[in-house]
């Protein structure tokens, strides 16, 4: 809980006790942001039922026992039996004073415990595109574990990439038809789509390369050593791809956080054993299936999660099976996040469900799902190109790089080249980043360069130019002999609500962190961001005379600054010095 609504609820509590007795110590005081103060009880109304009195004589006995001394003003009660709270400045003063010092991580809490999240995120598929369906579960994905590694949670990215399967038959033998050092093959690093399909072309036109691209198969699955050099150079090949989309978009993930559908290959079998065992998989039409409990079909026949197909080879969520079991018996998770699309709600429900009853999926580990919704066109239907094929996110991020640089260009002639480059790099980036996070994750939106890259509004680049904006007046500062406060200022109305808006930073990433939820971030941020606009037109800060007056100002300034970019850093945007 941030700062205030903590101090209060303690204080009303105590306020409960004295005036009704012990039992109602922990009765929710119900304090909210006010719009006639600062906060507001909301108690008395629901406490006068369980007293037997009047809410607003319920509310004046409130008023009668509770002590605020230090904390707010004497309360005044409105309407029905609300109590209208001011704080004092003083207090909000102290905790921002308490809030600049290093010690206190802007407000981070350190966790109650700390915990080993293992998140899949992101997860493309080897020699295909990366699409914007690839964009969110990354986006997403990257941000839950910045955001949590800012916690103090040890996080274990998972990326689990397609690695494995049918169409990797037809892949290595089109690699080995072209070479690994041909101009084909570099295809897979740049335009992996490109390769695929001409592997595919040559499977469905040519029967000899077909049947050589499913015998390829079964040495592959087999684990003959040649074949297996072979796919490892393909898939090494599609990693350069993933590693240039990686560093374009400022996502955390490393070659060490690969953990693709093929390493849990030898794990299938012994999953589909045990399954069976534990008699919970049976054949079913020639296939291995469990039918957990919960799922039944529009047929009103239970739904089945295929274990293994009937020519033999393994179901999708036999992989996802073993992927569970080794994030909690291996990597010791206490929770699991699984960042996929919505589509697959049934699919992952039917997984965690089975996991459970296989005993894999205790009662103390926490898995979720956190659904994906899709990016769509200005039709409103999925983002494709205008010939109807799904759309390379690299031409799409390159797209938005330029677009920025062109508006940067207008802004900024006077920065020199490689800046305008590297301000167009985040504001581009950043603007498709931000625009994405802060829509529900769940929910769907249209991909809008011209929204995702304005100045105004809930955007990457009105964050951006706010930071670069104090970063100036800093570095102006600095240039007139300026020095910051050893506080900040908190006194006028605008101070006030801006050094309020600073102690939610901490309580807000806690809650982004537990409910997988980075909008909320986004939200507050552009709260904030506000909040120090109205500040900065209503105080001056360099124009300012008064030294102390302006020291603190300064350093409510540099604060706010602190907390935007920590902010930004938690969703994987990066802040420019200038703009
Ligand atoms: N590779 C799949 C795709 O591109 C997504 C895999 C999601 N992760 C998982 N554990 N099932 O559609």
């Amino acid at each position: 809980m941030p700062a205030p609504e903590l101090a209060l609820t303690e204080r009303f509590q105590s306020a409960f006790a004295q005036a009704f007795g012990e039992e109602f110590r922990d009765a929710d005081p119900i304090i909210r942001p006010s719009q006639f103060a600062d906060f507001q009880c909301n108690a008395a109304m629901g406490l006068a039922k369980r007293v037997g009195a009047k809410p607003r004589d319920v509310a004046q006995q409130i008023l009668d026992a509770v002590d605020l001394t230090g904390l707010a003003e004497t309360p005044e009660i409105a309407g029905p039996g609300f109590l209208n709270i001011r704080l004092r400045t003083d207090w909000i003063g102290n905790q921002a004073a308490e809030l600049a010092a290093p010690e206190s991580h802007l407000g981070i809490p350190a966790p109650d415990h700390a915990d080993t999240v293992a998140i899949d995120y992101s997860a493309p598929n080897v020699a295909k595109e990366m699409h914007v369906g690839h964009l969110r579960t990354t986006v997403v994905g990257d941000a839950l574990a910045r955001t949590l590694e800012k916690l103090g949670h040890t996080v274990v990215r998972q990326n689990h990439i397609g690695d494995w399967g049918t169409p990797f038959g037809m892949l290595i033998e089109h690699l080995l038809d072209v070479g690994e050092d041909g101009d084909e093959a570099k295809l897979l690093e740049s335009d992996p789509n490109a390769f695929y399909q001409h592997a595919r072309a040559k499977f469905d036109g040519d029967a000899a390369f077909a049947d050589r691209a499913r015998s390829r198969v079964v040495t592959l699955q087999a684990g003959d050593r040649q074949t297996l050099e072979i796919w490892t150079r393909l898939v090494e090949l599609s990693k350069q791809y993933f590693h240039r989309i990686y560093d374009m978009l400022d996502v955390t993930l490393t070659d060490d956080d690969l953990a693709g559908e093929s390493s849990y290959n030898d794990q299938l079998e012994i999953v589909a054993k045990q399954l069976e065992a534990d008699g919970l998989a049976r054949i079913s039409d020639g296939a291995l299936c469990v039918f957990p409990e919960g799922f039944i079909g529009r047929d009103e026949k239970p739904l089945p999660l295929i274990i293994r197909k009937s020519d033999g080879g393994y179901g999708y969520g036999t992989t996802d099976l073993a992927a569970i079991r080794h994030r909690i018996q291996d990597l010791r998770a206490d929770r699991i996040a699984y960042v996929i699309g919505s589509a697959q709600e049934l699919h992952m429900n039917m997984v965690f469900e089975t996991a459970r009853e296989a005993g894999w999926l205790t009662d103390d580990v926490e898995a979720t799902h956190v659904k994906i919704g899709s990016v769509l066109g200005e039709d409103g239907k999925i983002l494709r190109t205008r010939s109807g094929s799904s759309l390379r996110l690299m031409s799409l991020l390159e797209e938005a790089v330029q677009t920025a640089r062109g508006v940067i260009d207008e802004l900024r002639p006077d920065l020199p080249e490689d800046e305008r480059a590297e301000i167009a790099h985040a504001v581009g980036i950043g603007g498709v980043k931000y625009a994405d996070l802060s829509t529900a994750h769940d929910s769907d939106y249209v991909f809008d360069l011209e929204r995702m890259l304005a100045l105004t509004g809930n955007t990457a680049p009105y964050l951006q130019y706010a930071v670069a904006r104090i970063r100036s007046i800093s570095r102006r500062a600095a240039e007139q002999g300026i020095i910051a406060g050893p506080a900040p200022r908190v006194e006028n109305d605008a101070e006030r609500a801006l050094a309020l808006e600073l102690l939610q930073f901490g309580p807000t990433l806690v809650q982004v962190g537990a409910a997988y939820e980075p909008h909320r971030l986004c939200a507050y941020l552009f709260s904030l961001a506000q909040a120090f606009t109205a500040f900065y037109d209503a105080s001056p800060i360099l124009k300012e005379s008064d030294d102390e007056v302006r020291g603190g100002r300064l350093a409510l300034a540099e604060l706010t600054e602190r907390v935007l970019v920590e902010g930004l850093d938690a969703l994987g945007v990066r802040a420019p010095q200038r703009m």
